[in-house]
């Protein structure tokens, strides 16, 4: 039995007030909003949520990867007070103000990138990757887009196009954007791809003085956690210098402090052109910008690029706090922490259930791979489902990942604690001893 301090389940799910609000979302919420937790949430504090019905849990999701300082940081909070009680709106384009530029110069500060360095914010992950490709197309006068397996980079229809998975992210929604090609991203456990099948593919599939930009995912997140090998980034990065391309990052989900480093590419000896940032930058508050070289950054025409909400104050002033914030109260190395403690449990239940066929991360984005044979490699989906369904039940939310569906992610707030890490590893392990014992 699980002893129990951060976690309390003590009603069915959904309890009686989440059902109610249920059955009024099932009559008037579009179908397609799919819910994953069975519940409704009243309250949240750092990485604890409590529903309507008083059951708590703890949250290894935050929020998709949104929450680094925690649901309600007090120095977060203590900022949007203040902000609120000066202005809420004027449009940067329209009536520009400090905390858009104080952003710009902090996050600029923060990216490991040689040289000039500029900044532009938006509201969402999609919105960044799509204007780093507009500024990339307008910077190289070229069209073309690179991209790469296992890639998720958002929904609307360039970024859609840009992401790999058929099923529920494309399925019904084409005609597609035109000029995006896919190539092999190397994914350890499945299978092995080399520098040269990338640049023979990409050379197959498109001539490479129509290339303007090149996105890649430093970590892939949505697409099952997967660390690619050291000479990836370093080949991609060469590629783009032979063939006079950009090379943009997305750590919309790895960015931030998440792996340990500000960005997860500092772990590679390689620079990027540009870095799409979004989630854990706005803790909670719809936010998204582009770091990278002036140069580039500066090459669509005068008023090209923006957005009625893009960087609006409340979320600059939020995501002004989380940088300082990582900085103040040592996150990366906490992020380290907790990747350490996680691969250590995740270790020990591996020893147990054979299920788990691989465990990889870094810092505390971790996940673990779950397959029907350790020797096939046969992908357990409904397996990874089932345990996730049934830890959430019993009060630890994990998000599932991976185009094969069978990832078991973390993507925590870096403010939770060992004791509330422990708490939620042990409610897993007890799902995996219902359902892989
Ligand atoms: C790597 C990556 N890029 C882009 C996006 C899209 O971000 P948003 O949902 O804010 O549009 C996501 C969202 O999960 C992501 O993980």
């Amino acid at each position: 039995m699980v002893e129990r301090r951060f976690s309390r389940i003590q009603t069915e799910l959904p309890g009686p007030k989440s059902a109610a609000v249920f059955a009024t979302k099932t009559k008037y919420v579009a179908a397609p909003l799919e819910t994953y937790a069975p519940f409704i949430v009243k309250q949240s504090e750092g990485a604890i949520i409590e529903d309507l019905d008083g059951n708590r849990f703890i949250d290894f999701t935050g929020g998709w990867g949104c929450l680094a300082l925690g649901q309600r940081n007090e120095r977060v909070v203590r900022a949007l007070l203040d902000q609120i009680d000066g202005y809420l709106h004027t449009d940067f384009t329209a009536v520009p103000y400090a905390p858009f530029i104080e952003l710009a110069e902090v996050l600029c500060e923060h990216t490991a990138i040689d040289g000039d360095l500029k900044a532009a914010f938006f509201n969402s992950g999609a919105e960044a990757v799509e204007n780093a490709v507009k500024i990339a197309r307008a910077s190289t006068k070229r069209k073309a887009v690179l991209v790469f397996e296992n890639a998720f980079h958002g929904r609307t229809l360039l970024a859609m196009t840009m992401t790999h998975k058929a099923k529920p992210y494309k399925y019904g929604f084409g005609p597609f954007a035109p000029d995006v090609y896919r190539l092999p991203y190397p994914y350890e456990y499945r299978k092995n791809v080399t520098a040269d099948d990338i640049e023979q593919a990409l050379l197959s599939l498109v001539d490479p003085s129509e290339v303007a930009v090149m996105v890649v995912e430093p970590m892939i997140g949505e697409g099952g956690f997967l660390v690619p090998p050291v000479w990836f980034l370093p080949a991609l990065r060469n590629l783009a210098d032979k063939y006079g391309f950009v090379l943009a990052f997305d750590e919309v989900q790895s960015g931030i402090g998440r792996t340990g480093k500000f960005f997860a590419f500092e772990h590679f000896d390689v620079q990027p052109d540009l870095v799409c940032v979004a989630k854990s930058l706005g803790s909670g508050l719809p936010l998204s910008g582009i770091v990278g070289k002036a140069s580039i950054m500066d090459a669509p025409i005068a008023s090209a690029i923006g957005g009625t909400y893009a960087g609006n104050p409340l979320a600059c002033r939020a995501a002004i706090e989380v940088i300082r914030g990582i900085d103040e109260e040592n996150l990366l190395e906490r992020a380290t922490q907790i990747g350490d403690r996680l691969k250590v449990r995740f270790a020990e239940l591996a020893e147990r259930f054979d299920a788990i066929g691989d465990i990889r991360g870094l810092g505390a984005m971790v996940g673990i791979e779950l397959v029907r044979d350790r020797g096939t490699k046969e992908p357990a989906k409904e397996l990874t489902g089932r345990i996730a369904a049934e830890a959430l039940r019993n009060g630890a939310i994990f998000p599932t990942a991976g185009l094969l569906g069978n990832v078991l992610r973390v993507l925590v707030s870096l403010v939770i604690t060992d004791e509330q890490i422990d708490e939620g590893m042990s409610i897993l392990a007890e799902a995996f001893e219902k359902h892989a014992g």
